[in-house]
């Protein structure tokens, strides 16, 4: 456990809760590994039925954080340039592979993985301050996560490529009518509902709930193998000089020029 992350267990339910809220909840490595680490331990841990995922400070998460993840971007030296950080990777990867039900409740902003992650819950209750964002083109990047398939599947084409390539905030609204979210609740009744539901699954006969969910999931193998499809265009494009004005602008604060970039300025 870190301390920008809090993890709890309570009646058969694992609560995993983001709380670096000065940061918008954004993920650092330690981050992605203790909720990684929370999400192993709870496999062979008959005391964890359901997981539940919560922001803090009136945010969900703003994803990836860019500096922690240049910083180990660049530490990352391979063969072929920088890799995308073990942290992040590994987190990406574990989420379909996990195999009890996973519900998220958003409050406000939750923008790149923040958002990817939620494409992998069983379950999501969103605030009416909700938003949900996926600018990774704007930043040169790709979509993350296995998003490719899930965002298609969860809200149809036009809906996906609007969210992913014209990177369009979703309200809690748009994400309800989209079948992003389950329900809009109230902010302060939204941590409730989302353990409401969680004990209720939790209370449920054990194997026939895993059992169920693992038929509803059958397509864990496939997104598996997009998530490295993707992986290898995102790292290849981590070095594109679009990419590396986008990260620079963000740190510098300022907004990017990706026509100066491609000409090489
Ligand atoms: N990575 C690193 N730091 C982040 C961050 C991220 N993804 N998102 C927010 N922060 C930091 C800001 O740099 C700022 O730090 P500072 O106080 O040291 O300056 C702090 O969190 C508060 O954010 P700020 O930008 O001041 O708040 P805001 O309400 O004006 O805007 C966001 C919030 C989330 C819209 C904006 O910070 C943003 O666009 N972040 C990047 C989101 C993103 O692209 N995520 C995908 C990454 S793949």
């Amino acid at each position: 456990m870190t301390q920008e992350i809090e993890i709890k267990v309570q009646d058969g339910v694992q609560v995993v809760r983001f709380t670096r809220a000065d940061k918008k909840n954004a993920f650092t490595g330690t981050m992605y590994n203790a909720i990684s680490e929370a999400l192993d331990a709870s496999e062979n841990n008959d005391a964890i039925a359901v997981h539940v995922f919560i922001g803090s400070g009136g945010v969900f998460s703003a994803g990836n954080d860019i500096n922690d993840f240049m910083r180990r971007a660049q530490a990352t030296a391979t063969s072929d340039g920088k890799g995308i950080p073990a942290p992040s990777l590994d987190f990406i990867r574990r989420l379909p592979k996990v195999t009890k039900p996973m519900i998220a409740a958003v409050d406000g902003l939750a923008i790149g993985v923040g958002t990817t992650m939620l494409l992998h819950c069983d379950l999501v209750y969103a605030s009416p301050a909700a938003s949900l964002r996926t600018p990774f083109l704007d930043l040169g990047l790709i979509q993350e996560a296995g998003s490719t398939i899930t965002a298609q599947a969860r809200m149809g084409y036009p809906r996906a490529f609007e969210m992913i390539c014209l990177g369009e905030p979703f309200s809690a609204e748009r994400a309800l009518q989209s079948g992003l979210v389950n329900a809009i609740v109230p902010a302060d009744q939204l941590e409730a509902t989302a353990m409401k539901a969680a004990k209720r699954l939790a209370a449920k006969p054990r194997q026939a709930l895993m059992t169920s969910r693992r038929l509803l999931r059958k397509n864990h193998e496939q997104l598996s193998a997009i998530i490295e499809e993707e992986a290898q265009a995102y790292k290849s494009l981590m070095t594109s000089p679009e990419a590396r004005e986008a990260f620079t602008a963000f740190l510098e604060k300022r907004a990017p020029d990706f026509a100066k970039a491609r000409k090489g300025g």
